[in-house]
């Protein structure tokens, strides 16, 4: 029998019961080896003797113990170390799984994914749509969460609605009708776990398997693999947007289910779509009966003047989907996009999201419309702006002081990462020696239908300061082919 001091030190001003300390003690004893398989325990008379504590609190400590398979006992033989311990079995079932032979019965993916940006300290990287995360107003947000969580009444942790907390709702309402001239009631909005997810949602409603779906080309690839079991028809775009004629063209060959666009910051060129072209997509949408699934992704970050409005501020004939997100005004780990349509439409998606995701984070949800409530979303929101805005005019001036025979940036009046040409150059080399020498950025071959490499590239600046900026163009110089 085990000698019986296993460093127990029992402390009754403690806010831990005297039976959990007894337990925790005899726990550490098994795991440490210290009391092995099978060895026999003391009746729970003589250790609360030995401790000088009620024999109720030692059964309370043993029956703790019996609970989670770490001793055993029974009225004959007393009490004992199980001989199976919990670690052990956890041990085996893992050893099984690595003997697990590989699993053949995968689809295919459908189309090809883009590599993430790497994710080491050491490289600076130019990523195209990453925020600054430092200056996210946390301490606010922590607050916020904290209230929502212990607010009894609103039991947050409960079951709710998968349209996302109706608080949410109410705020992007309001933000949208404000800030982007969107009119909508709360049933016309879904909040979803980042705007990815409303893609998908949208495409699972919208789309068929083989139903035609124009997308921008340059585009965002992303939300081509969201859009994937349908035909993805690349239609080109150029310095006012897609080309709108083309996709006119297109319908009258086959009918189309859907296109996907970003007018208001294409991705990746950042070009505005015209307003010429805007009425006429509206226009060919209506005709046509096909769905505009619009990404309004960026629509804060402008630096002069005011935003030109998203497609469905004017969309009169019910046929535009608009997708946002927080994740460049916010924060993108929170995971916060909306879907703005008309309520049938958001009611469907809602039904798929409750067998995929059920509900989002409603504690999230909550503390973030408590924030905007606030205004604290948009005082950071214009914070950020000129912060930005300030980046982006260091950041053109260190490339054409550095790189001005090199590249020709292509510069628009908003986004938080520039579209620059870099004519005669093998900017895919260059971009395998720059990520070698320390800063990453992205080439046009990322964004391209057919893959094949053209010279221009994505230089996100939003989320490094200055002086990062200049040891990234540095890094740039260094290497040039
Ligand atoms: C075109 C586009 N749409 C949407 C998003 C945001 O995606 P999410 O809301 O899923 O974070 C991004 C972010 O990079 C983007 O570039």
């Amino acid at each position: 029998m085990a000698s019986w001091t296993f460093g127990l030190d029992l402390d009754e001003t403690l806010d831990t019961p005297v039976f959990l300390q007894i337990a925790r003690a005899i726990l550490e004893a098994i795991q440490a080896r210290r009391l092995k398989p099978d060895e026999r325990l003391p009746g729970t008379r003589t250790l609360a003797a030995t401790l000088g504590v009620h024999r109720n609190t030692v059964v309370a400590a043993y029956d703790e113990l019996v609970a989670e398979g770490w001793i055993e006992s029974s009225p004959a033989r007393g009490t004992f170390v199980a001989r199976d311990l919990p670690l052990a079995r956890v041990r085996r079932a893992t050893t099984g799984l690595a003997r697990r032979p590989g699993f053949d019965l995968l689809h295919p993916p459908t189309r090809r994914r883009p590599q993430d940006p790497p994710r080491d300290r050491r490289t600076i990287v130019l990523a195209g749509g990453a925020p600054d995360l430092e200056h996210v107003p946390k301490a606010a947000l922590a607050r916020a969460y904290r209230r929502a969580l212990f607010d009894r009444r609103a039991a947050l942790l409960d079951y709710g609605d998968p349209r996302g907390e109706l608080a949410l709702r109410q705020q992007i309402a309001a933000m949208l009708a404000e800030e982007r001239g969107v009119v909508a009631t709360e049933d016309e909005i879904l909040v979803v776990r980042g705007s990815q997810m409303g893609l998908r949602l949208i495409a699972d409603a919208v789309v068929g398997p083989g139903d035609r779906v124009a997308v921008e080309s340059l585009g965002y690839p992303p939300a081509w693999v969201a859009l994937g079991r349908g035909r993805l028809e690349p239609i080109p775009v150029d310095a006012d947007g897609i080309d709108v004629d083309a996709i006119a063209a297109l319908v009258e060959r086959a009918p189309i289910r859907a296109v996907y666009v970003t007018p208001h910051h294409q991705y990746p060129t950042l070009v505005v779509l015209s307003a010429a072209r805007r009425l006429a997509l509206l226009e060919l949408a209506r005709r046509h009966r096909f769905a505009i699934v619009e990404d309004d992704y960026d629509n804060e970050v402008h630096y002069r003047g005011r935003p030109v409005l998203p497609l469905a501020s004017q969309d009169r004939s019910g046929v535009v989907l608009y997708v946002g997100t927080l994740s460049k005004v916010l924060a993108p780990g929170l995971r916060l996009g909306y879907v703005v349509a008309p309520a049938p439409v958001i009611e469907r998606l809602a039904e798929h999201r409750r067998y995929m995701d059920r509900q989002g984070d409603r504690v999230v949800e909550r503390a973030v419309a408590e924030l905007m409530e606030d205004g604290e979303v948009q005082r950071h929101a214009r914070r950020m702006r000129r912060l930005y805005g300030q980046r982006r005019d260091a950041f053109l001036a260190l490339l054409d002081r550095h790189l001005g025979d090199v590249l020709r940036v292509e510069s628009h009046d908003g986004g938080m990462a520039l579209w620059a040409h870099a004519p005669g150059i093998d900017v895919d080399r260059w971009a395998d020696a720059a990520e070698a020498n320390g800063v990453w950025f992205a080439t046009a071959r990322r964004f391209t239908f057919d893959g094949r490499p053209r010279p221009y590239l994505r230089l996100g600046f939003a989320a490094a300061d200055e002086a990062t900026l200049a040891r990234a163009v540095r890094r740039m110089t260094d290497v040039v082919p």
